[in-house]
């Protein structure tokens, strides 16, 4: 079993290429299956959910070809099979992006309903309730999400669910409405820069999307879709978490490839904390003072600040001069990380949806349990800090979703390492 040891203490400082969009790269992975022709993607990371979405694609007849400088070539060979069993969509809930692809081009979709997972609930209720407004059947069957349909047909649709707008939602109906007849229109649409990408690639395929990244899309269906050549944006949440390893070791760095117009929120957030964020050359800089102010924040949909981030604010919240109070409006049970911050000497006390971090002086390293990807981020971010060091299990979470997460700290002066324990 590996672990990540992080000897804590140091400032970091220098630059960090940004990697591609993991929530952009899996949907977009996924429409290849809507094409006949090739699909070119530039900027993939090479993360364990790219290579799992690999693999479910391969198995419903996706040829893929990887050149290892995040080049991936994908083409459909073969569009017998519509089943995405519950061995692999069981470990990683992004599978559930093939639903509309697959009914869109094959007119059968069988889904293995991803059950809840430790960030919480996570229904698929919109997706289903989109995909039927499109005119398609739904039936559960053995666990497996199966929807069946002669034809979609363009419809007015509103996707907003209890806790707003539904990312993967949104792209599925965004995928299936591509081939559907008529004009489809997505009203309280995600507006994350991920659909954007998504509805990039696909008008460069052919298909004719209207509004992406606002709360209405209008998607006009087309008859076929071609492949096209697309480079995957960079990733908002892993620069997100960089701003914040800046500001927790009271470090500079500069973040290549960054787009500080994905991150007002944060960048706003950090300002008011005290840790200064502007655009660069490059991408852009980070620099933080040594007080650190409390702030009361709420999780929210793009362009509000993303619940793939308030872990790592929280990390840096613990070492604020008062108390802050964090509110998750999306996943109200990501919390998972409170129990293991404490741990390592932070004071935060759930209330419900919100928690309230007590500031303290210091945080003290500690034997560690990651509990999901982002929860991963925030303990190596409190680790980087902490006194002593901290070794955070259940690696295979961090590898989730950020290329070469040790690698990258290493080069601007963090003392961590993968160990054998
Ligand atoms: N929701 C419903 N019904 C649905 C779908 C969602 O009520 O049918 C609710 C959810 O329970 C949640 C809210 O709507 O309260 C928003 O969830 P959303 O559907 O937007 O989440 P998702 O599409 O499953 C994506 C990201 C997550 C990210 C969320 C929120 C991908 C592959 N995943 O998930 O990323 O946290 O949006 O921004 O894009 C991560 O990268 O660590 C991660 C978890």
């Amino acid at each position: 079993m590996q672990c990540l040891e992080i000897i804590g203490g140091s400032r970091l400082r220098g630059t960090v290429p940004i990697s591609g969009a993991k929530n952009a790269a899996l949907p977009i992975m996924a429409a290849s299956i809507l094409t006949d022709g090739e699909t070119v993607l530039h900027n993939v990371p090479d993360l364990a959910d790219v290579r799992l979405m690999l693999t479910i694609l391969e198995r419903l007849g996706v040829k893929s070809e990887r050149d290892g400088n995040g080049t991936i070539r994908l083409r459909v060979e073969d569009e017998m099979n519509v089943h995405a069993a519950y061995d692999l969509v069981s470990k990683m809930r992004a599978s559930v992006c093939v639903l509309g692809p697959l009914l869109a081009r094959r007119k059968r979709a069988q889904v293995s309903m991803p059950g809840g997972c430790s960030i919480g609930d996570r229904p698929i209720g919109l997706h289903i309730d989109g995909l039927e407004a499109l005119g398609a059947e739904y039936e559960l069957v053995n666990g497996d999400v199966l929807m069946r349909c002669k034809k979609l047909t363009g419809r007015d649709i509103f996707l907003g669910g209890p806790f707003g707008s539904s990312v993967t939602a949104t792209a599925n109906v965004l995928m299936a409405a591509t081939l559907a007849e008529g004009r489809t229109l997505i009203e309280s649409a995600a507006c994350e820069p991920e659909i954007v990408d998504l509805a990039e690639y696909l008008n460069k395929c052919g298909a004719q999307i209207k509004g992406h990244g606002t709360p209405a899309i209008t998607i006009d269906g087309v008859d076929k879709l071609t492949g096209a050549e697309h480079r995957v944006l960079p990733d908002r949440i892993e620069a997100g978490t960089f701003v914040i390893a800046a500001a927790i070791t009271n470090g500079d760095l500069e973040l290549e490839h960054a787009r500080i117009e994905h991150l007002r929120a944060v960048v706003e957030l950090l300002r008011r904390v005290g840790v200064i964020v502007e655009r660069s050359e490059k991408g852009l800089v980070v620099s933080s003072s040594r007080r650190l102010e409390p702030v009361t924040m709420t999780t929210q949909p793009f362009p509000g600040f993303p619940t793939d981030l308030q872990a790592q604010a929280m990390a840096l919240l613990c070492l604020a001069d008062g108390n802050s109070m964090i509110t998750e409006k999306i996943f109200p049970d990501r919390f998972l990380h409170v129990a293991e911050l404490n741990r390592m000497g932070a004071r935060i006390r759930k209330e419900g949806p919100t928690v309230i971090v007590e500031g303290v002086k210091k945080l003290i390293g500690a034997p560690v349990m990651a509990s999901d990807l982002r929860a991963s981020a925030a303990l190596i971010l409190a680790g980087l800090v902490a006194k002593g060091t901290t070794r955070m299990q259940r690696v295979y979470h961090i590898d989730r979703g950020y290329e070469r997460i040790e690698e990258k700290l290493v080069a601007v002066g963090a003392n961590i390492r993968r160990v054998d324990v």
